[in-house]
Formats: C-alpha cells, sequence, structure tokens
C-alpha cells in the first residue's frame, strides 16, 4: 500500500441529492478499502428524504449525525459550520470532499476552509448566474474556497476557469448521477412496484416535482404553478403523479392552496421508485436541478419550470426546455416535448465519474505533488 492511501478523507452529507450523488464515491471508496468518514448534517432527517436512501443505495451509516435540522438559511449553514469544524477537530481527516450546492454544503465548506483542511468540491462549476436562488450562493462560494474541483462536464470548467480559478485545481470527471443512475437502474426495474402500486401503466403518465424556495414559497407562483400543470394534465389527457416535497407541501397548506385534478399526489420517494417512475414517464415537468440531469440521462424528456438553469448542457442537446411559470407556456412546451424524439447524446458523462475522482485524490500525482 503507498503512503496515498493512508490518507483520511472526510465526506460531508446532508440532504438527499447528495446522498444519491456522493453514493457512487462511497461505493468507489469501500471497494478499494479506503477508509473513509462520512458526516451527515442532519438538515434532510425525515426518513423519506433520508433514511431511505441509504437503504436504497446500500450505503453505510454515517459516522457522525449532526442532527442540524431545518432553520433560517442562517441556522442552518452556521449549524453546519460548527459541527462539521468539531467533526475535523475532533477526528482529524486529510482532505473534506462536499458535493452541490446546499447549505450543507456551503457549511462543510467553511468550515474545513477555515481549518485549513484541503477541501474537494465534487459537482463544481454549475452557475444559474440567478443570485436570488440561495444554491447560486452556495456554489460560487465553495468554488472559490476549494482547493480540488471537480467540474462535470467541460461548460462548467470553462466557467471555473473564466472565474479565474486555476486550471491547476481541476479534474473534469462526468457528474455522479450518471454512475448513481447505472448503478441502480437495473435493481429499481427489478424491485420497485410503484407503477403496479399507483395503478399506472409506463408511458401513461407524466412526473412532476416542484420545491425551489423562489417558485414554492411565493403564494401567487405556487399557484400559477399547480395551475399549469393541472392544464397540462387536462390538455395533454395524461394524468400527473406528483411526489411532494416537504417543503411544497407545507406551502400548499398554509397558502390554502389545493392540487388540481389530473395531479396525483404522493409522498417523496425512495430512489429506485422514484427512477423507475421517472424512466417510464413520457415527460417530466420540475424544477429541479438532478432531475433535469437524470431525465436527459434516461432519455426522458424534460420541462423545466424556471427562467433559467444550471444544466444548459440539457437545453444544447435538446433533452429539457425552460417553460418559466406561465401555464400556457407550459402547456406549450409540455405538448413539444412530448414529441421530442429523444435519442440524445448524454453530456454528463460515462458513469465513471466516481473512478476518476477517487483517481485524483489518491494517485499522488496532483494532491502530493
Ligand atoms: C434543500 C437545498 C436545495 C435542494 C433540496 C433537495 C439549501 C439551501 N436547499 O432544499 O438546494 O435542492 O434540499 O431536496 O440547502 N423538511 C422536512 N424534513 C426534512 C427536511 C426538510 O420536513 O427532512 C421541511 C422543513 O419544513 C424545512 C423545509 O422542508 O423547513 C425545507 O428544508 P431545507 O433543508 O431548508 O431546504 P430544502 O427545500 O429541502
Ligand atoms: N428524488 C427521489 N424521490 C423523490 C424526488 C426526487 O428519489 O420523490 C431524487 C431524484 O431521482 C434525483 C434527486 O432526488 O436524483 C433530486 O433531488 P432534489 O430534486 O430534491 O434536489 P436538487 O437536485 O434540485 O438539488
Amino acid at each position: 500500500m503507498d503512503i496515498y492511501r493512508l490518507m483520511m478523507p472526510c465526506l460531508v452529507l446532508g440532504t438527499r441529492p447528495e446522498i444519491i450523488k456522493m453514493a457512487p464515491v462511497i461505493r468507489e471508496l469501500g471497494a478499494r478499502e479506503i477508509p473513509f468518514r462520512l458526516v451527515h448534517t442532519g438538515q434532510h432527517y425525515s426518513p423519506d428524504l433520508d433514511g431511505v436512501f441509504f437503504d436504497d443505495l446500500g450505503l453505510p451509516p454515517p459516522d457522525i449525525n449532526l442532527g442540524v435540522g431545518s432553520g433560517t438559511h442562517a441556522e442552518e449553514t452556521a449549524g453546519i459550520m460548527v459541527g462539521v469544524e468539531r467533526a475535523l477537530l475532533k477526528g482529524g481527516a486529510d482532505i473534506t470532499l462536499v458535493l452541490g450546492d446546499t447549505n450543507s454544503t456551503l457549511g462543510g465548506a467553511l468550515a474545513a476552509a477555515k481549518l485549513h483542511v484541503p477541501l474537494g468540491h465534487i459537482e463544481a462549476g454549475l452557475r444559474s448566474h440567478d443570485r436570488r436562488m440561495p444554491e447560486e450562493i452556495n456554489r460560487v462560494l465553495t468554488d472559490h474556497c476549494s482547493d480540488f474541483l471537480f467540474p462535470p462536464t467541460p461548460n462548467a470548467e470553462h466557467g471555473l476557469l473564466a472565474e479565474g480559478i486555476d486550471a491547476e485545481k481541476m479534474r473534469t470527471t462526468g457528474n455522479t448521477i450518471v454512475d448513481a443512475v447505472e448503478q441502480s437502474i437495473a435493481i429499481a426495474r427489478e424491485r420497485s412496484t410503484i407503477l403496479e402500486e399507483l395503478r399506472l401503466e409506463p408511458s401513461s403518465y407524466l412526473l412532476a416535482t416542484a420545491h425551489r424556495h423562489e417558485n414554492v414559497d411565493d403564494r401567487t407562483k405556487l399557484a400559477v404553478i399547480m395551475e399549469g400543470l393541472g392544464r397540462v394534465a387536462a390538455r395533454l389527457d395524461l394524468p400527473i403523479v406528483c411526489p411532494l416535497h416537504p417543503r411544497t407541501k407545507n406551502r400548499l397548506g398554509e397558502f390554502g392552496l389545493s392540487v388540481p385534478q389530473g395531479v396525483m399526489v404522493t409522498e417523496p420517494l425512495g430512489y429506485l421508485d422514484f427512477l423507475h417512475l421517472e424512466a417510464h414517464a413520457r415527460i417530466v415537468l420540475t424544477d429541479s436541478g438532478g432531475i433535469q440531469e437524470e431525465a436527459c440521462i434516461l432519455g426522458v424528456p424534460c420541462v423545466t419550470f424556471r427562467d433559467n438553469t444550471e444544466r444548459p448542457e440539457t437545453l444544447e442537446v435538446g433533452s429539457n426546455v425552460l417553460a418559466g411559470t406561465d401555464p400556457e407556456r407550459m402547456v406549450e412546451c409540455a405538448r413539444n416535448m412530448l414529441k421530442a424524439a429523444g435519442g440524445w447524446t448524454n453530456p454528463f458523462g460515462d458513469g465513471k465519474a466516481a473512478g476518476r475522482i477517487v483517481d485524483s485524490l489518491f494517485d499522488g500525482s496532483w494532491l502530493h505533488k
């Protein structure tokens, strides 16, 4: 065993998409018998946003759960910083790895950077260029305090270079979501009974999710999105399945809004059920980042009800279209995407991103030169 294999990484994660996208890295470390520490911030804690993904993806339990829970942005980020700092001081780490753009990403990044623990950012360089999104602030700050950046695509890499980040700090790897989909799709096909449970035939329904703060925390905007989904279901004459994020469920209740006819709401789904449902949907309507990527990988057309995206590759290959939140535009985009031929090239990589990330960190040529 060479000296670099003795390096101990600390992986920080805290939300549903981080668990899914970090899973291939965790598996890769496990397969190579490289010891690591897994710190869960506790930002997501409900079993259907957290535990189900550890079960579905066969992941080891976290070494520590900081139990930070929900709060304002400052409360969540500060709690995560305090917890990660303590964990790093107590347990030690030679490198901290964070992924994506959540408060857990930023809190973990700031804590590590200030302790001078080398910091690696997986899924670096994504930009919506919309600072109203809390995620955009998290992405920019995390990238700029990272020592090692893993942009998933050439587009993300070029953006980082344009911001003045040194090319020497970067390795373009592909996105670990491709690895995650490839590792889970056959298992989902074999194990998931979600279509039977919801009494759906493949290709006979649409799938929708909504949870972006800027979409669902505003009563008018949420009402308009629901109206849009209702019109899409009616005009296309196809039911829409909508697994509801708790943020959205809570807002619908607080605002006294109801779900339109034709939209079938469920609890948030586990990864295997969601992936199976997504793979067999005619189209997906969403404001999620990861689902824009996943639909593209699965060959399912996507309508994004936002005005911008940090995943422009999906627009370039034609798998996705930006509809904004105007109900008629949502209907028009859904109608058009229903006719989309598919067959686009997946721009997010070859399913070996996690291997490249671990190679870069452990082959000694980069970190220890
Ligand atoms: C967070 C991320 C977002 C990511 C999303 C993935 C930030 C700023 N936002 O948004 O980028 O796309 O996760 O799903 O980090 N709640 C529960 N149970 C939970 C967690 C949350 O019921 O386990 C409810 C609480 O009412 C909470 C609300 O959801 O206030 C929002 O949770 P929070 O983690 O702050 O943001 P998300 O909307 O989940
Ligand atoms: N997802 C899931 N169950 C659901 C909704 C989403 O497993 O009910 C998965 C989905 O497959 C994708 C990820 O969650 O991989 C996307 O997470 P989310 O939309 O919460 O966050 P974002 O990607 O926008 O940060």
